[in-house]
């Protein structure tokens, strides 16, 4: 009896059932079908959901017990609480799958609705046939019609409420009961808080039924219904088994999802105990063999020491964890620890490999399905298991995965959604241990972390332990990779990576692709092997005696040691013994994982390999790069696209160099700037005279100033590789051939700088000089810097007819009346000084070929220049006099100049060419204007007419006969 009473505790009725009582009894016949009498109040209607509180005095045994019962008919659920001598009993109706669930004392039982006991209560019964559903309250209650009630008058009280009475008297057949059932509703009128018209009050049942043959026993026991409400809660959790708790034998309505190979997700994991979040980012790549994990140290301790945020990579082809520090930017590279949570020994506890993607979050076939339950607001699929594999004793494990009628759109990657997603992990110790910590999964996204980002270890290695380098592959099939780059870069990589016995996918690095009409190009970093050491786990003062594949001698540290077991050839090396006093190293081809087996030692210490499986003889820098340019010459460095439309495109690298410059400056300098516009993420096609490479922006600047072989007009700077690409062309002449570029910038030669704009102003001068078609007061400029008819000295441009008219005089050096307003154009004069470099507070002692006084600074750089008696190429200009002082003194005259400092004075050092070239002293006498770049232009000449008549001229004849005059810019010839 105690038995079935430990097994059944959810059935209350039942289990009063089996308790005897003295109570007398008259046996009453059942009454099937009875008809009411004329008068009789109808049954009354109730509505099909409900919840109430029940009070049930088992009379027969003394004791009482109290119970919550919810029954949800709309959403087909329903669950009853019970509280019995202090313990707590749970049912829940699973009536969707015919299961009923109990739950005493954090365990859980399944078994069948149809024929359960509990279904008397709550209606059913497997007389009905088929599945069950939740019956309507008259059914649960069991004021049943069919088995015939019969009024018995409404005078009676319960609880002092006034109350219609009906008796029904029934046979049970499950357990052979006889008994009278007596139901009590309020009176019509009498208002509840339900607000419905009559809430059942009471029931009573009083019987006798059958043990075995011949064995009967009474029963008495009394239900109040008090707080009746037709309201069930809403919550779905009420009607679900509770989280944290595991019912063996449940139906799975779903197969556990599986999870992928490789994914990405974002985490915080929550600790209650500790009132305490910790967040982290996991990538994982099983295919790969990575993981990455980034967080914050919860203490300080070693490798990180602080605080910092950190990032920590594992490389399990390798057994080597690189630690970086995020804030700090250092790495230690080191042996992947065993008690890692990614990790997990081999069974016989030797070696260390990477958890499967099911059990990093120890998913297995334990888990049994728990229904659907809200995390975050969002409906899942919770799967639980209790288990003791993760700390001492047992812990329930519950995932929750999304249910599979809903959808995440993820920000990452090529997949919209991704299915099977993991929302939430909790475990919680059982027992006495008591612990939980939730894991809240975000951003889950089942796809390949992009390797790039994800598993950089670059900061791990310094200058001399990286080769950047550039494959060149000849095909017009670029634009292909604007789709699929990302695919072509882990190809590459992983070609790479299976060269000569195999590197590690994380030392290929940083790596871009770019392309343009005839070729893809591949920019990279290789990075050196880690250090042979950071493969093995050290267990200090330890040896394997006995153990000795090889011994060598002379030997001082271990760091030599793990070098020779890494590379020794004749057998795998597994795991060594330093001893560094004797200077012997021994190599062993055993694990000594399990420190048991290791004997102790005073001078000795023991090292074993992290992962076990293949050993991959990791090549050095140097020869990894031999073996990649090798295969490259060779043609056999081939890539292989597999497009979607099932055709194969193959990209063969047929040049590969190491000439480039990653991560230069891409910001040029003030200076530069003077001369260049800059446009960032453009270049042009075709304009390539002249290509350096590893420089940065400045010096390519600087280059293309300096260039005297063809006058450069603009350069490409590529960012990625260091690339610099002058050209002899101005792109103000062809914009059409400026393109969208993904790793240069276009810089072009800037003439502005050198001229002083007035606005709304015309400078009249004696020049018939004057271009038309001119789109921008650059190209305005660059005329006059470049014609060398006369010494152009400025310009006017009057946008509004695009015309350019050039000045042989300076608006120094001509009178008032020749400046004439003119709200259409304006004046542009030649700046001097920006030619030159300053200097404040100094002065050139004691070179001063010609000094003149009362002049500007500006007019005493333009002095300077004019100069045609000796080549001028410093002047120190004094404010408080305003002396200027020209001199012959260039920079270059080492050891013939003493600057020395000055409180008014300032020294101007000429560094440029009025053309905008490099200005360099000239060896021998005489004035050299810089090198010139042919003028391919066709020349308009008037006359020497005043330049505001030819405004009116051209305005009037604008797009009309003049265009037969039209000059354009053409393409330059390179010439010297
Ligand atoms: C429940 O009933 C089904 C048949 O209806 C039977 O196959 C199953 O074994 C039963 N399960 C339990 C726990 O009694
Ligand atoms: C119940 O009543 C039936 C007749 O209606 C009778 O045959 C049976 O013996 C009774 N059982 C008990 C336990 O009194
Ligand atoms: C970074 O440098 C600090 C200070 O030298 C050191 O304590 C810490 O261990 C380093 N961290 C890593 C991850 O190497």
């Amino acid at each position: 009896m105690d038995d079935i009473f430990y097994r059944l505790p959810k059935a209350f009725i039942f289990v009063t059932l089996l308790v005897s009582a003295e109570a007398a009894w008259t046996p009453c016949s059942s009454t099937p079908n009875v008809s009411p009498k004329p008068g009789d109040p109808a049954l009354p209607s109730l509505p099909p959901s409900f919840q109430t509180r029940i009070e049930a005095n088992i009379l027969d045994a003394n004791y009482s017990l109290s119970a919550v019962e919810y029954v949800d008919d709309e959403n087909n659920r329903a669950a009853l609480r019970m509280w019995r001598n202090g313990i707590e009993s749970d049912v829940y109706f699973d009536y969707d799958n015919n299961q009923i669930f109990s739950v005493v004392e954090n365990t859980c039982t399944v078994s069948n609705l149809t024929g359960d006991a509990n279904t008397v209560i709550f209606g059913g019964g497997g007389a009905a046939g088929g599945i069950p559903h939740v019956y309507s309250t008259a059914g649960v209650l069991h004021f049943a019609k069919e088995l015939g009630e019969t009024y018995m008058g409404s005078a009676t009280l319960v609880r002092g409420l006034k109350a219609n009475h009906w008796q029904t008297c029934m046979y049970w057949p499950v357990v052979r009961a006889n008994f009278t059932l007596d139901y009590y509703f309020s009176v019509p009128g009498w208002n509840n808080s339900a607000g419905t018209p009559s809430v059942p009050l009471r029931a009573e049942v009083t019987g006798v039924y059958t043990i075995v043959n011949g064995v009967t026993q009474q029963f008495h026991h009394i239900y109040d219904y008090i707080d009746f409400r037709t309201t069930p809660p809403d919550d779905p959790s009420v009607y679900e088994t509770p989280a944290g708790i595991s019912c063996p034998g449940r139906k799975k309505v779903r197969d556990m999802p599986k999870l992928k190979s490789k994914y990405y997700y974002r985490e915080e994991i929550i600790s209650p105990g500790g009132q305490q979040i910790q967040q982290a980012d996991v990538w994982y790549d099983f295919d790969w063999q990575l993981l990455r994990y980034d967080s914050r140290p919860l203490d300080i301790s070693p490798p990180y020491n602080n605080l910092n945020p950190y990032t920590e990579i594992h490389d399990y082809n390798t057994g080597v964890a690189y630690a970086m520090d995020k804030l700090i930017k250092n790495c230690t590279i080191m042996p992947i620890e065993n008690g890692t949570w990614d990790s997990a020994y081999n069974s016989s506890r030797q070696f260390l490999h990477m958890r499967s993607p099911a059990s990093l979050f120890f998913l297995d076939d334990s888990y049994a399905y728990s229904g659907q339950r809200k995390a975050r607001g969002i409906d899942c699929d919770v799967y639980t298991s209790t288990r003791s594999d993760f700390s001492d004793g047992l812990n329930v494990f519950e995932m929750y995965f999304l249910r599979e009628d809903w959808s995440a759109m993820d920000n990452i990657g090529f997949d919209t959604d991704t299915p099977d997603i993991p929302i939430r992990l909790t475990i919680t110790g059982a027992g006495d241990f008591g612990f939980t910590v939730i894991y809240e999964l975000y951003d889950f996204d089942q796809e390949t972390p992009d390797i790039q980002t994800a598993f950089d270890i670059s900061n791990c290695y310094n200058d001399l332990e990286k080769i950047d380098f550039r494959i060149t592959f000849p095909s017009k099939a670029g634009n292909l990779l604007a789709e699929y780059r990302t695919i072509f870069i882990d190809q590459a990589i992983l070609l790479i990576a299976s060269l000569s016995g195999g590197l590690s996918p994380l030392r290929i690095t940083h790596t871009e692709v770019h392309w343009d009409d005839n070729n893809v190009y591949m920019v990279g970093t290789l990075l050196d092997k880690a250090p042979p050491i950071a493969k093995y786990i050290k267990s200090p003062s330890k040896v394997a005696p006995f153990k000795n594949a090889q011994t060598l001698q002379g030997v001082t540290d271990p760091y030599s040691c793990a070098e020779q077991c890494d590379s020794v050839d004749t057998f795998t090396c597994n795991s060594f013994d330093i001893c560094a006093g004797k200077q012997v190293c021994t190599l062993s081809k055993d694990y000594n994982s399990d420190g048991a087996k290791l004997s102790d030692s005073l001078e000795c210490d023991h090292y074993t390999r992290v992962v076990g499986g293949r050993v991959d003889k990791e090549i050095a820098l140097n020869d990894a790069w031999i073996v990649l340019t090798d295969q490259v010459v060779k043609g056999t460095f081939q890539v292989t696209l597999n497009l979607d439309d099932g055709s194969k495109q193959v990209l063969k690298g047929s040049d590969i160099t190491s000439d480039v410059l990653r991560n230069p400056n891409r910001v040029a300098s003030k200076t530069a700037l003077q001369h260049f516009s800059g446009q960032a993420n453009k270049q042009v096609n075709g304009f390539d005279d002249l290509i350096l490479t590893q420089v940065s922006v400045d010096d390519c600047a600087n280059e293309c100033l300096g260039e005297i072989i063809f006058t450069c007009q603009s350069f490409e700077y590529c960012y990625d590789t260091g690339y610099c690409i002058m050209s002899h062309t101005h792109p103000d002449e062809r914009p059409d051939l400026i393109i969208a570029s993904d790793h240069c910038d276009l810089y072009t030669r800037s003439y502005m700088a050198k001229f002083t704009e007035t606005p709304g102003t015309t400078v009249l001068s004696s020049s018939d000089t004057i271009y038309q078609n001119i789109n921008s007061d650059n190209q305005c400029a660059r005329l006059c810097v470049d014609y060398n008819e006369f010494d152009c000295k400025s310009f006017d441009y009057c946008p509004n007819i695009n015309t350019c008219f050039l000045g042989k005089k300076h608006v120094f050096d001509v009178p008032k009346s020749n400046i004439k307003e003119d709200p259409q154009c304006n004046h542009y004069s030649r700046n001097y000084a920006d030619d030159f470099k300053l200097k404040a507070h100094k002065e050139i002692a004691l070179r001063d070929n010609r000094v003149i006084e009362g002049v500007s600074a500006e007019q005493c750089a333009k002095m300077c220049v004019e100069e045609e008696s000796f080549s001028c190429a410093s002047f120190d200009y004094c404010g408080n006099m305003t002396e200027c002082r020209l001199s012959d003194a260039a920079m270059s005259d080492v050891g013939q100049v003493t600057i020395q400092a000055s409180t008014f004075c300032e020294v101007y050092i000429r560094s440029y060419y009025p053309d905008g070239s490099v200005y360099t002293k000239p060896t021998a006498s005489g004035y050299s204007s810089g090198a010139m770049g042919g003028l391919g232009f066709a020349m308009l000449v008037l006359g020497a007419l005043l330049a505001v008549g030819i405004y009116v001229a051209i305005g009037k004849y604008q797009g009309k006969s003049l265009d037969s005059m039209t000059i354009s810019f053409k393409n330059m010839e390179n010439s010297d």
